[in-house]
């Protein structure tokens, strides 16, 4: 199985967000049989790669110059297993924006402070993720390594 890479350049406008959404869903297209594992649930892969891609483009329209009638560009790559790293196969989503005068900073979520959880969602939920400068740009990204059945198919575990 070859890896699926799909990309869109989009208005860093906030509908932008909910377009993102629906396009992510599509791009993943056969793929939609991924399940990654959370709290002890098997949780459909589209479900989490929707929510951390809209946290990422959120934060680009929001803390990048792009949110000043920029543009923000979506990459997904969709790699399968590869036995020699012994990995699942793993879904990569990178957001690249215009740049800020802040770089993306995981903060620990405050009771009483408005926002600041965002990154603390992607951190929670993906595989590995990080950020970069490259030039005046922001790319954001994150990798979610899922398998293909939930595994209540196989049914009760206990580790
Ligand atoms: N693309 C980005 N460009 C510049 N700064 C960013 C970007 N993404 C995140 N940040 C910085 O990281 C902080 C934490 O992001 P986040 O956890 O999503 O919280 P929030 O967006 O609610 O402030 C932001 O407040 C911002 O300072
Ligand atoms: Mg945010």
């Amino acid at each position: 199985m070859a890896r699926v890479v799909n990309i869109l350049k989009i208005a860093a406008v906030g509908p932008s967000v909910a377009e993102t959404r629906t396009w992510l869903t599509r791009a993943m297209g056969d793929d939609h049989t991924g399940y990654l594992m959370s709290a002890g649930h098997s949780v459909p892969l589209t479900e989490i790669a929707a929510l951390l891609t809209s946290e990422l483009v959120t934060n680009s329209i929001r803390h990048s110059r792009s949110g000043e009638g920029g543009f923000v560009q979506i990459t997904m790559i969709d790699s399968p297993s590869d036995p020699l790293a012994r990995n699942g196969p793993t879904l990569r989503v990178a957001v690249r924006d215009d740049g800020g005068t802040t770089l993306p900073e995981l903060r620990a979520p405050e009771d009483d402070e408005e926002g600041g959880r965002g990154l603390f969602i992607v951190d929670a939920y993906a595989t590995r993720w990080g950020s970069g400068s490259y030039g005046g740009a922001t790319v954001t990204w994150f990798e979610l390594e899922y398998r293909h059945l939930p595994l209540a198919l196989f049914g009760a575990r206990s580790a």
